[in-house]
C-alpha cells in the first residue's frame, strides 16, 4: 500500500520563507500601486564581483575546449577549492583543518538539512530558540518527531534552547543531554554572535557528554568585534566534537550561484568509535555529483586577492545597511539587536505585538517585508528580524516608512 512519508505530514503547511512569499504575493496582486521594499529572506541584492565575475567566465571558456572541459566534478569537491578554503578560512587563522577534512558543496542550505542523515533516528537534537527553520524541518522529515514521559517529566526529541534578551541571546545548558547540538553564530535570526569564551563551554560541554555540535558559520564574514570566533575549530577540542558548515552566499553573494562546504575533521567519532567523516564522504558519493565546476572556480577567486578586497567590500555595504535600519529603529524607540556581526537585526515588536500581526502590519501599512519571529520558533515570538541585504536606497525608504506609522 503505497503511504506517504508521515513524518512530513508532522511539518507545518509550508517553510516559513514560502509563506511569506504567498502572503506577499497577494498583498502585491490586492494592492498593485504600492511598491514593496523586501527585508525578509535573507537574500542578497548586490551584483557578484568584478574578480568572481571574470572567473566564472573564464571557466565558462574552460567548457568550450577539449583541453579544458570538465565532467562530472570530484564528488568532495576540486583540489583547488579545497587547498584555497584549507589555507584561507582555517591555516591563517591557526585552524588545524586539512583539505580531505572540506567537503564543498552546492550551499549550506543542503548540508545543514542533509548533515543529519549520518546519524542514527534515535539521536535527539537540541536546537537556539529561535531557529533557522532547516535544523528542526530536517529532523522532522528524517524521523525526529518523538515525545517521551516517564511520569516525572516529558521530553522530545528536539530540545528547544531559548535565546532572548534575558540571557543574551546564548542558550544555557539545557537539562537533559542532546546527542545533536545545533549552533548558528553570527546567528540567524537574532543576529547575535557567541563570544570565544561561550563556545569553547559548548566545545567543552558536548566533549564531556559524547554530543556533536554542528556549527553553522554562514555569516562568519560579517563579523566586526574582537573576540568573536570565525570558526570554532578555535576553540581547543573541537575537532572531536564538531562539523563545521559554510556558504559562499552571504559573504560572495553566491544565493543564485550556489555553492558552500562542511567540514568534518577526522577525529570526529560516534560512541561506537565510527568515524562520522567516512559516512559523510560515503553519502557524498552517492547522493550527490559534486558542485559544478564553473562553481567552484568562482569560489576560489573569492580566496585572490582582489576577491577577498571585493567580498570585504560588499560585506561593508550591506553592514551599512545594518546601521542604517539599527539607528533609525533605537532612534524610535525599538529595542534593537545583532547588526554589529551579522547582516540581522532583531528587534521586540512594539507594544507587545504578536510577531505575524506586527509582519501584517508593516506590509499594509508600510507595504515593508519582514520577517516574524515566532517563525523562527516559540522563543522569538514578540520579536521581528529585518536583514540587511536590501540596497541602501530601498533600506533607506523603509526606515523612512517605519518610521511614519
Ligand atoms: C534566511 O532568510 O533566513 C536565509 O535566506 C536563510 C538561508 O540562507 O537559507
Amino acid at each position: 500500500m503505497l503511504k506517504a512519508n508521515q513524518n512530513y505530514l508532522k511539518l507545518p503547511g509550508s517553510y516559513l520563507f514560502s509563506t511569506i512569499a504567498k502572503k506577499v504575493a497577494a498583498y502585491k496582486e490586492a494592492n498593485p500601486d504600492r511598491t514593496v521594499i523586501s527585508l525578509g529572506i535573507g537574500d542578497v541584492t548586490q551584483p557578484i564581483s568584478p574578480a568572481i565575475i571574470k572567473s566564472l567566465h573564464d571557466a565558462v571558456d574552460d567548457m568550450s575546449s577539449k583541453e579544458t572541459f570538465k565532467g562530472y566534478a570530484p564528488d568532495l569537491g576540486y583540489d583547488f577549492l579545497r587547498k584555497a578554503i584549507s589555507e584561507n578560512d582555517y591555516k591563517k587563522r591557526g585552524c588545524d583543518i586539512a583539505e580531505d577534512e572540506i567537503f564543498v558543496s552546492d550551499g549550506a542550505k543542503s548540508d545543514s538539512g542533509n548533515i543529519q542523515e549520518i546519524f542514527s533516528e534515535s539521536c535527539k537534537i537540541a536546537v537556539c530558540d529561535p531557529v533557522y527553520p532547516v535544523y528542526v524541518d530536517s529532523n522532522v522529515m528524517a524521523g525526529r518527531t518523538g515525545t517521551y514521559d516517564n511520569g516525572t517529566e516529558q521530553w522530545s526529541d528536539v530540545i528547544y534552547m531559548p535565546c532572548t534578551a534575558d540571557n543574551d541571546f546564548v542558550p544555557d545548558f539545557p537539562k537533559e543531554t542532546p546527542d545533536i547540538i545545533y549552533i548558528c553564530s553570527p546567528n540567524n535570526p537574532t543576529g547575535t554572535a557567541m563570544k570565544k569564551d561561550a563556545l569553547q563551554k559548548w566545545v567543552d560541554y558536548a566533549n564531556e557528554h559524547g554530543s556533536v555540535i554542528i556549527y553553522d558559520a554562514a555569516y562568519e564574514a560579517y563579523i566586526s568585534e574582537e573576540g568573536v570566533p570565525h570558526s570554532i575549530y578555535e576553540c581547543s577540542g573541537a575537532r572531536t566534537c564538531a562539523i563545521e558548515i559554510h556558504s559562499f552566499s552571504k559573504n560572495a553573494g553566491f544565493t543564485g550561484v550556489r555553492l558552500g562546504y562542511t567540514v568534518v575533521p577526522k577525529e570526529l567519532k560516534d560512541a561506537d568509535g565510527v568515524a562520522l567523516h567516512g559516512l559523510w564522504a560515503r553519502r557524498h558519493g552517492t547522493k550527490f555529483n559534486g558542485a559544478p565546476y564553473i562553481q567552484q572556480k568562482a569560489g576560489a577567486a573569492v580566496y585572490t586577492p582582489e576577491g577577498q578586497r571585493e567580498v570585504k567590500e560588499l560585506v561593508s555595504y550591506y553592514m551599512e545597511n545594518a546601521k542604517t535600519v539599527k539607528d533609525a529603529l533605537k532612534a524610535q524607540g525599538y529595542a534593537v539587536y545583532g547588526g554589529v556581526n551579522a547582516p540581522y537585526i532583531w528587534l521586540r515588536t512594539p507594544e507587545g505585538m504578536k510577531s505575524w500581526d506586527f509582519f501584517d502590519m508593516l506590509l499594509e501599512k508600510a507595504s515593508v517585508v519582514g520577517t516574524p519571529g515566532s517563525g523562527f520558533g516559540p522563543s522569538g515570538e514578540g520579536y521581528f528580524r529585518l536583514t540587511a541585504f536590501g540596497s541602501h536606497e530601498n533600506t533607506a525608504e523603509a526606515v523612512r516608512r517605519i518610521k511614519e506609522l
